[in-house]
């Protein structure tokens, strides 16, 4: 589905496409595992209660699970996903949820956001935007952030001289660096193999937008 959507010049087509076909005729979403990723929870158990309070946005939510997850850390959440299939499954799975869920487009998103929170979680959509779109997206992501905010990314990573291979595109390091000359400072850069099989190498940042 990715493959045609970005041989037609639409590279974010397909994410709609897929949530319709979720279920017929064995097609699945490979990201919806139904569970809080990871390598947020990990992060969130590192930093205790430092997210109480917050307002959170959380970038392409998917199905829903990291929303819920800062929701239970005490942000108040707004979570948003490209496709209105995501969301609707996101209402219909947490029925009396306080997380706002919302159909946007990264690219077109409201300009009451902007720095509008004070934590910004991306995990894995930076990951399945062509080269192009990344770059387009770095600054539309700080820009979310209020004065102090944290914005944390999960990707998966790869050096400069590896092959990205298949999507999703591992992001390497000075692909990363395009956050810092958008007024953030790196606080964190973990670079880890973790523990799927196969293992795949993951990067963890956090970065901080600089005080008003
Ligand atoms: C690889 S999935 C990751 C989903 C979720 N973060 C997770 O880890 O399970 C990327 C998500 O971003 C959404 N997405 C893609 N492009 C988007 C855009 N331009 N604006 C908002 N959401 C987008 C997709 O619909 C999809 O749900």
């Amino acid at each position: 589905l990715a493959k045609l959507s970005l041989e037609q010049g639409d590279p974010l087509g397909w994410f709609e496409v897929l949530y319709q076909e979720n279920g017929t005729e064995g097609t699945v979403i490979p990201w919806a595992d139904h569970v809080p990723n990871p390598h947020l929870v990990e992060w969130a158990r590192k930093n205790p209660g430092t997210l109480v309070g917050k307002k959170a946005l959380k970038i392409g939510c998917g199905l829903g699970d990291d929303a819920e997850y800062l929701e239970q850390l005490g942000c108040l959440v707004t979570a948003f996903d490209i496709a209105p299939t995501a969301i609707a499954e996101c209402r219909k799975r947490f029925p009396d949820s306080s997380v706002r869920y919302e159909v946007q487009d990264l690219f077109q998103s409201p300009s009451a956001w902007t720095a509008g929170f004070d934590f910004v979680l991306e995990s894995y959509t930076l990951q399945v935007f062509p080269p192009d779109l990344r770059r387009q997206a770095i600054p539309i992501l700080s820009g979310y952030l209020a004065p102090s905010g944290t914005l944390l990314v999960v990707c998966r990573g790869r050096e400069e001289n590896q092959e990205p291979g298949g999507m999703p595109w591992p992001l390497t390091r000075p692909e990363l660096n395009a956050f810092l000359q958008t007024g953030l400072q790196e606080i964190a850069f973990e670079d880890y193999i973790d523990h799927e099989n196969p293992p795949v190498r993951r990067f963890r940042v956090q970065y901080e937008k600089e005080k008003a």
